[in-house]
């Protein structure tokens, strides 16, 4: 397993450009289900899960072909294998965005359900209760979701999701797009990747209104054509890269961000002391000194992202004063807490809440990534870190960055990547 080797201390300075949205390229390769063809997605991170969702759509029939730069070029068959196996979806949960396509336009559909998770249990109730509010039949068996669709097509319905879901409010809506008749989903996802989705599926001929509010409005037809789409900027991406500019004594640009997609972020990053500055083409980021505390409370869009709350705790860690960090997204997404403890950093978690008393520095040690946003949140630990951090599993990282230090390192950060 690969590790991360990082001396910390050195100063960032430079401009770093932003890949494309992870979570947004795999609702929108799986939304290619939807209709026969020869698809084409631009801006696709090359990211170990968008190779997940690759084997995924080849395991159904689909050939997914990387065509230069980060252009994807998929052909979906006249009927792929309505089918998402156990060892593709444990790997990555976000493979039960297949469901809904191949439902609506297979009429059945055989999905994994996923495993348990590290940042909390993650149910899948609300995607399965909006499937059959569109009229899916819907069984658990040996571990799968087995959908039917009776007399092979859906139909539109009124649904209003119990709770806000981000995949759960994507798969419904694809579902709803080759539905007979019109629906309209209540207390949906307002996130970016969601708004990007729509307007993928738009592409494809859906007749789609209202995404980026909480009521979306889906007209079925009967046929899609192929997807003809470019995947928005990596918002998590882009934050994680803001807070390595704020980190004391760094200057970094980061270019191709959507600044719009980033405000709960910047308005706290300005909070602790940060200069954030729009420049041309992206977000311009000082950290000047030690930051000051800030409480941070994780909620939907346009709230603080879950996906910012690790990264967003190292910069508290080193703040002149405490600051509570409380997660209302997810139940257990303080795994990184312990591993930056062993950083020296003071944190201690209560529930929900995590109270961050700001020390003067982190000391170098060798730490264990246990989730995606945890290992960003360990780099960035081990660039303000004095003395050397080692970061093992990042596997995880691998899954959401794309090759992390080879960004990084062109800034002046001291890291490489030792192979296993
Ligand atoms: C998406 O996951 C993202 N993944 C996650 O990104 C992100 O953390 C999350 O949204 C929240 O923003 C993708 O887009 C592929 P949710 P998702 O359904 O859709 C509960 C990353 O690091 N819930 O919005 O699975 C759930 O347990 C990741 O890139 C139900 O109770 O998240 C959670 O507490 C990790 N029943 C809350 O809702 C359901 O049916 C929000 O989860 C569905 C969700």
């Amino acid at each position: 397993m690969d590790r991360i080797v990082i001396e910390g201390g050195a100063p960032l300075r430079g401009e770093v450009a932003v890949s494309g949205a992870k979570n947004a390229a795999l609702p929108a390769l799986a939304a290619a289900l939807l209709a026969e063809g020869e698809h084409s997605v631009r801006n696709v991170p090359d990211l170990a899960d968008v190779r997940t969702m690759g084997r995924l759509l080849g395991h159904m029939g689909c050939a997914f072909e990387r065509t230069g730069g980060h252009a994807v070029a998929l052909r979906v068959p006249a009927a792929p294998r309505p089918e998402a196996p156990y060892e593709l979806v444990r790997t990555m949960r976000a493979s039960v965005v297949v469901l809904g396509p191949l439902v609506a336009r297979l009429g059945r559909a055989q999905v994994s359900l996923p495993g348990g998770c590290a940042i909390g249990a993650r149910p899948i109730d609300q995607h399965l209760k909006g499937l059959a509010a569109l009229g899916a039949e819907i069984e658990l068996r040996h571990g799968y979701v087995e959908a039917r669709a009776p007399g092979g097509r859906l139909r539109g319905a009124t649904f209003t999701f119990d709770g806000v879901t981000v995949t759960g409010t994507e798969n419904v809506m694809m579902a709803a797009a080759l539905a007979e008749g019109t629906s309209v989903l209540g207390n949906c996802a307002r996130e970016p990747e969601v708004v990007d989705l729509a307007q993928a599926l738009r592409s494809m001929g859906a007749r789609i209104q209202g995404e980026g509010t909480d009521e979306i409005r889906i007209e079925g037809v009967e046929r899609l054509r192929p997807l003809d789409h470019a995947v928005i900027p990596d918002r998590i991406e882009a934050g994680t890269l803001l807070v390595a500019g704020a980190l004391p004594g760094n200057d970094v640009t980061v270019r191709g961000c959507a600044p719009e997609h980033l405000e709960a972020l910047v308005e706290k990053l300005r909070q602790v002391g940060a200069e954030v500055r729009s420049v041309p083409g992206g977000l311009r980021v000082v950290g000047d000194g030690r930051p000051r505390p800030a409480d941070v409370r994780t909620a939907p869009f346009p709230g603080f992202p879950t996906d910012m709350q690790a990264q967003m705790m190292v910069l508290l860690t080193v703040a002149q004063g405490s600051s509570v960090v409380t997660e209302t997204v997810f139940e257990n997404r303080y795994m990184h807490v312990l591993e930056l403890r062993r950083l020296g950093a003071d944190i201690a978690v209560d529930g929900r809440t995590a109270l961050v008393k700001g020390v003067p520095e982190l000391s170098g040690a060798p730490v264990m990534a246990s989730d995606l946003r945890a290992s960003a949140a360990l780099v960035l630990a081990g660039l303000l870190a004095r003395g050397t951090t080692e970061v093992q599993r990042v596997y995880h990282l691998d899954r959401g960055y794309e090759r992390l230090e080879e960004r990084l390192a062109p800034l002046g950060a001291r890291i490489r990547r030792v192979k296993a």
